[in-house]
């Protein structure tokens, strides 16, 4: 039996893809490679010593989705692929709408007809939308302020709805909060496309000198030191969140939404600071107006996944900075 990781080549699917083989799991990735490459692939055999089977696939084909339970044994599936840029997502809605929702409407139909019904769901804190006051906890009201998370939550009403009308299905939604890092050889890590519209990846290519400083997103927020502060979780925890999510499936009736985060919240210039502290690198910034959409304060209460999961972070602040470091030293230009 094999699990089916799709987006497996990409930043956390990659991740989770070694650990999952170390763990002895046999896995089948299907990727369209759409913000990814096979370069990983390559990483991965180096670290774990074994090819994961990689099938270059739209989630959104059925017939070729079809042909991939046809012609492996699949007992659960680990479902990464998505489109994640909340910006362009904002640009061009229809693509996020059809990649992310239409995509994995088809993928549970397949799995619905080769009757597996077995998933872990890669969902977002952004589900809490604004409206919540941190710890954010599971059975808070969701609601999403972008198309992006708009079709996240879209996901989750409809593995929701899937799992009351049919029994059989067992589905971990993970809510995770903020990925950072990277794995500890410097192999794999976070590669965006173009300029980061994310923070840590930002950093880090200015500190290896690919940009020239960062814009921090405002000063003025009720917070520690007036930036925004996040639930920053250490991709290799992320990843191993879904191992055990894995194991639980089989006591899970119906579907569970579990939030993955430290539950510890870090302002934009501690991450600096602690940036510069680990690197030895200057990291050059300028205080910028707030960005739009923005919110002071997102923290995770991550008490259900150590009681449902047997799941909690144990890496540190220290360890994400300096793994995500090693990576984009090594790794200068990402896998080109
Ligand atoms: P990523 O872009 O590195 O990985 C996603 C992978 O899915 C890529 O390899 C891409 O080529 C593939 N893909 C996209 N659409 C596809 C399709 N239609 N068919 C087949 N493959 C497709 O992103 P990531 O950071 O690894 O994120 C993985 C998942 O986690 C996504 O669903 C994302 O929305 C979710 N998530 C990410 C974050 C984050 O900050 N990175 C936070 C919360 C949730
Ligand atoms: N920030 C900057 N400068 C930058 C980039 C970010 O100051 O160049 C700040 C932001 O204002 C925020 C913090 O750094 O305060 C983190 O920003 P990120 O863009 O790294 O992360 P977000 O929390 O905004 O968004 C992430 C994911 C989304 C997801 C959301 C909620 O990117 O996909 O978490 O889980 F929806």
């Amino acid at each position: 039996m094999s699990l089916l990781i799709t987006g497996g080549t990409g930043y956390i699917g990659s991740h989770a893809v070694v650990e999952l083989l170390n763990a002895g799991d046999d896995v089948v990735i299907v990727d369209n490679l759409s913000n990814s490459s096979t370069k990983s692939l390559d990483r991965v055999e180096h670290i774990t010593g074994k090819r994961p089977i990689f099938i270059k696939a739209d989630i959104c084909d059925k017939a070729a989705m079809e042909s991939v339970f046809r012609e492996h044994d699949i007992s659960a599936v680990i479902h990464f692929a998505g489109l994640k840029a909340v910006g362009e997502s904002t640009q061009i809605p229809l693509s996020y709408y059809h990649n992310n929702v239409t995509g994995t409407i088809v993928l549970l139909e397949v799995m619905k007809q080769f009757s597996v019904k077995n998933l872990v769901f890669s969902s977002s804190a952004t589900v809490y939308g604004e409206n919540n006051l941190s710890p954010l906890i599971e059975t808070m009201p969701t609601s999403a302020t972008n198309p992006y998370g708009q079709t996240k939550l879209m996901i989750e009403h409809i593995l929701f709805d899937l799992a009351k009308s049919d029994p059989q299905w067992s589905i971990i939604s993970l809510r995770y909060f903020n990925p950072i890092g990277a794995h500890h050889s410097g192999l794999i890590g976070e590669n965006p496309n173009g300029i980061p519209n994310n923070l840590l990846p930002f950093v880090s290519q200015v500190a290896v000198g690919r940009l020239q400083q960062l814009s921090v997103f405002g000063d003025d927020y009720d917070t520690i030191d007036g930036t925004g502060v996040r639930d920053y979780i250490h991709v290799v925890d992320l990843a191993l969140a879904h191992l055990k999510a894995v194991t639980a499936l089989s006591k899970v009736d119906g579907c569970i939404a579990i939030n993955v985060g430290t539950g510890n919240g870090t302002s934009v210039l501690q991450i600096v600071n602690k940036f510069k502290e680990i690197s030895g690198v200057d990291v050059p910034y300028q205080i910028s107006p707030r960005r739009p959409g923005d919110i002071a304060t997102v923290f995770a209460k991550a008490d259900l996944a150590n009681e449902f999961l047997g799941w909690q972070a144990e890496r540190n602040l220290d360890d994400m900075i300096r793994d995500t470091w090693r990576w984009q030293s090594q790794n200068p230009n990402g896998f080109e």
